[in-house]
């Protein structure tokens, strides 16, 4: 077989959607990648934790007193040192520059709990995003892995998969019913697929 995509996974808080991550690449679905290193924006992520426990290296790099340039150079400092291919964004909650981005074209995804374009951009993320489905009464709502690109091809959507909203459904059981049913099967297809991509065009 050829060599296996090498993939970072950028965290910033419990890290539930890793742990799927790494569960998924234990019994054998991310044949194509192999996660080598977890990438914190908080040194109090549980996310890294999760990391130890699996025996893949965590970092923590924090934005605070640091400015965005700064913070980037050591994120790529540790994807090359790493010898990264792509990076899965899994509840990432820090901005990435369009340098960043453009520096990374096709190589970044992220998971968001709604299905694109409802209930995303600024300001939507974690819990906002389905408190503003309840608030909206949408009786379906989901979750989407995105390739994280500059405009036009910004968002351009990887998998999507539909969840059901319930009558007594609050923010915090929606958001967690989006992630068993939807989020934690998603981003290891996602990754899947872009390790498989990015092997076969390394032959
Ligand atoms: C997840 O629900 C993810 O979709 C969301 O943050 C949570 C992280 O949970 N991400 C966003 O809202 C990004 N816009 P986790 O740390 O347990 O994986």
């Amino acid at each position: 077989m050829t060599k296996k995509a090498r993939i970072a996974v950028f965290v910033s808080g419990g890290g539930t959607n890793l742990e799927a991550l790494l569960n998924a690449q234990e019994s054998g679905k991310i044949p194509h990648g192999e996660i080598v290193l977890v990438c914190a924006s908080n040194p109090e992520a549980y996310a890294l934790t999760r990391a130890k426990n699996h025996g893949v290296p965590g970092v923590a790099v924090s934005k605070k007193q640091m400015s965005q340039q700064e913070f980037e150079q050591q994120l790529n400092k540790h994807l090359k040192d790493y010898q990264i291919d792509f990076v899965i964004l899994a509840g990432f909650m820090s901005i990435l520059s369009e340098e960043f981005v453009r520096q990374w074209t096709d190589r970044i995804i992220n998971v968001h709990p709604s299905l694109i374009p409802s209930f995303c951009g600024k300001g939507m993320y974690g819990l906002r995003v389905h408190e503003a489905a309840l608030a909206k009464g949408v009786k379906v709502t989901g979750a989407t892995v995105h390739l994280v690109n500059e405009i036009p091809d910004g968002g351009r959507i990887l998998l999507q998969k539909a969840v059901e909203i319930r009558d007594d459904d609050s923010a915090e059981s929606l958001q967690r019913r989006v992630m068993e049913e939807a989020e934690w099967l998603l981003l290891p297809q996602a990754a899947e697929m872009i390790a498989l991509q990015i092997t076969s065009d390394k032959v």
